[in-house]
């Protein structure tokens, strides 16, 4: 018996893995987490599968329904959105899997700042505009930054920013980003990007707390920030210059850099 933990993507049902789709059709006990997976992954479940919306559920609830799972030999579907790896609360429930012997493995998932930038057309990272991707959230109520991640430091590096959960801490977003990028610093809210209800909202720093309201976006948001997302005046790649050699092309010519 295993606990699968499935990335469901980002909202567009298929935009699952084939794995995890797999996975789900055939195990017999399938627990997902609540709105952000959308209804068609669910109901690939087979005819007579447990199905349970863990967003009403408490962690022990949770481990519960596995240790049922477990002592009837049953695989479970464990759902949860976009990719697990980020915000998904999967590690607290590995360690009491770990303290109950129950076996588990983890399916990756497509997660939202990816589902979102492919909507957008937009690559991330520009040679000499930003070369770095930072996923990040503010600190809420529930769970406080580490000091040395706060956005005001994390600001200083000027790299690309996508940060989760938190299209209602938009002043103090701006307050701490704007003395690195500047008020005019282009910024894309990305509401529930890939579902069909999708909407993205293209703002500057100074914008963005008006541009949401008049949206009335208050969850499941994205916020890009940085200058690759108004930048056009990039230069173009190493990778596929024609004087650039590297193992698969152009082997006898000097190299200019390394990949
Ligand atoms: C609990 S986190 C889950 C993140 C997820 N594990 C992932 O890989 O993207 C939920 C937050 O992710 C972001 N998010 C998830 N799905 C989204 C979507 N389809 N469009 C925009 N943002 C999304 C929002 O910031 C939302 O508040």
């Amino acid at each position: 018996m295993t606990v699968h933990f499935i990335g469901a993507g980002p909202g567009a049902a298929d935009l699952i893995t084939v794995r995890g789709l797999r996975l789900v059709e055939r195990c017999p006990v399938c627990l997902y987490a609540g709105s952000l997976v959308p209804v068609e992954i669910v109901e690939a479940a087979p005819e007579g599968a447990l199905v349970r919306d863990t967003a009403p559920m408490d962690l022990d609830e949770i481990v519960a329904e596995m240790e049922t799972a477990h002592r009837k030999g049953q695989d479970v579907a464990r759902v949860h959105s976009g990719d697990p790896s980020i915000y998904g609360a999967v590690a607290e429930q590995m360690r009491r899997l770990d303290a109950l012997d129950i076996d588990y493995d983890v399916v990756p998932g497509v997660p939202a700042f990816a589902g979102a930038a492919a909507r957008l057309k937009l690559e991330l990272t520009l040679p000499e505009i930003a070369q770095t991707v930072i996923l990040t959230r503010t600190g809420m109520k529930a769970s406080s930054m580490p000091e040395g991640e706060r956005l005001e430091v994390l600001g200083r590096s000027g790299a690309t920013l996508a940060i989760h959960l938190s299209v209602r801490n938009l002043v103090y977003v701006r307050e701490a980003l704007e003395p690195h990028y500047g008020a005019d610093c282009p910024v894309i809210v990305a509401y529930r990007a890939t579902w069909p209800d999708e909407r993205y909202i293209h703002t500057t720093l100074a914008g963005m707390k008006d541009a949401v309201r008049a949206e009335k976006i208050t969850r499941t948001a994205l916020i890009f920030v940085g200058p690759v997302l108004g930048e056009h005046d990039f230069r173009d790649s190493a990778l596929y210059d024609a004087d650039y050699a590297h193992v698969l092309r152009n082997r006898g010519k000097k190299k200019r850099e390394t990949a």
